[in-house]
């Protein structure tokens, strides 16, 4: 159980990762009985590295022809509940791929925790990941305010102690990405790797990047008119945050768990975690990412 949390989160290690019991089942279900299709295209991130944002660009790079700004179904939904995910959504997926319908299907499982099916198939990965520091400041909050506590009964340097000990939901952080980082050095043409910083700094390019890897490319007339600005404008944090539907909504993870869809969306903010950490907790993290992620070559500081 996390102390941090007043004990009202508790986590199992299985395969080496740390799940809450509801993800945990549903991943052992999907392992047993997920079957890919090699047309799927699969999102693959650790909790709170910018899961919401890329879901809402693949809907909106693969419904483009559908819908436009006005009438896409982000402005009335919030984007978890537009593409499915693996932990939870399994029934969906399989009547999809039964209609011969492939859209995007997301997962904050674990590369070595994926369905078998899934690795022996050419399904297609985009992975987002996030420096470490403001993960952590995103999911202190996220799970603080899913179980309702104030910051003041929520110590964020238990927080923190606890997340480099890698124990939280689908922790260690850092074996997620190597997990996926190692599979794309030995599979290329797999995945599309994305890092959420890149992603605020270059949308255009990275948008592109998306839709070309998704099998989805603008054409010339799209760009011209503006069709990928429109749908950066379309998934931003400013106009995602401020729609009624993720203001107010709830998200339902299972039968008797739901989450406000506003939680979903905190300030988006790179380098919010200078406002949290001592200078002992930068000297630990930094420490940390040397030692599980130096030789990679990825930054994640
Ligand atoms: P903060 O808590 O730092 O604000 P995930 O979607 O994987 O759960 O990640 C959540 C983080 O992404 C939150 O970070 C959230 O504010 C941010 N986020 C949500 N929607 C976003 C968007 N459209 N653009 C950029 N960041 C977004």
């Amino acid at each position: 159980t996390c102390s941090w949390l007043k004990n009202m989160f508790t986590l199992y290690k299985h395969e080496e990762v740390w799940n809450h019991q509801q993800f945990l089942e549903g991943k052992i279900l999907a392992q047993q009985s997920f079957k890919a299709h090699p047309s799927d295209v699969f999102i693959c991130s650790f909790p709170k590295s910018g899961t919401t944002w890329l879901k809402a660009l693949a809907f909106a790079i693969v419904t483009r022809a559908k819908f436009d700004q006005s009438s896409s179904p982000l402005l009335t939904t919030l984007p978890h509940d537009c593409i499915p995910f693996l932990e939870k959504d399994l029934e969906q997926i399989v009547e999809n791929h039964k209609n011969s319908h492939f859209p995007p299907i997301s997962t904050h499982l674990h590369y070595n925790s994926l369905p078998q099916s899934i690795l022996a198939s050419n399904c297609k990965i985009v992975y987002i990941h996030r420096n470490m520091k403001d993960v952590i400041v995103s999911y202190y909050h996220f799970l603080r305010k899913i179980v309702k506590l104030p910051m003041e009964d929520a110590p964020f340097e238990e927080a923190f102690d606890e997340f480099c000990q890698g124990v939280s939901n689908y922790g260690p952080h850092w074996d997620h990405i190597l997990g996926y980082w190692k599979a794309s050095l030995e599979r290329p043409e797999m995945f599309l790797f994305l890092k959420y910083e890149d992603m605020k700094t270059d949308p255009i390019s990275n948008v592109k990047r998306i839709a070309e890897f998704m099998g989805y490319p603008f054409t010339i007339d799209e760009e011209k008119a503006g069709v990928v600005e429109r749908i950066i404008k379309l998934c931003s944090f400013e106009s995602l945050s401020n729609l009624e539907v993720n203001k107010s909504g709830m998200h339902r993870v299972e039968e008797t768990i739901a989450i406000e869809n506003r939680l979903f969306f905190r300030n988006a903010k790179d380098g919010d975690w200078k406002n949290y950490f001592s200078d002992e907790m930068i000297e630990k993290i930094d420490k940390l990412i040397d030692e599980k992620m130096g030789a990679t070559g990825l930054v994640l500081k």
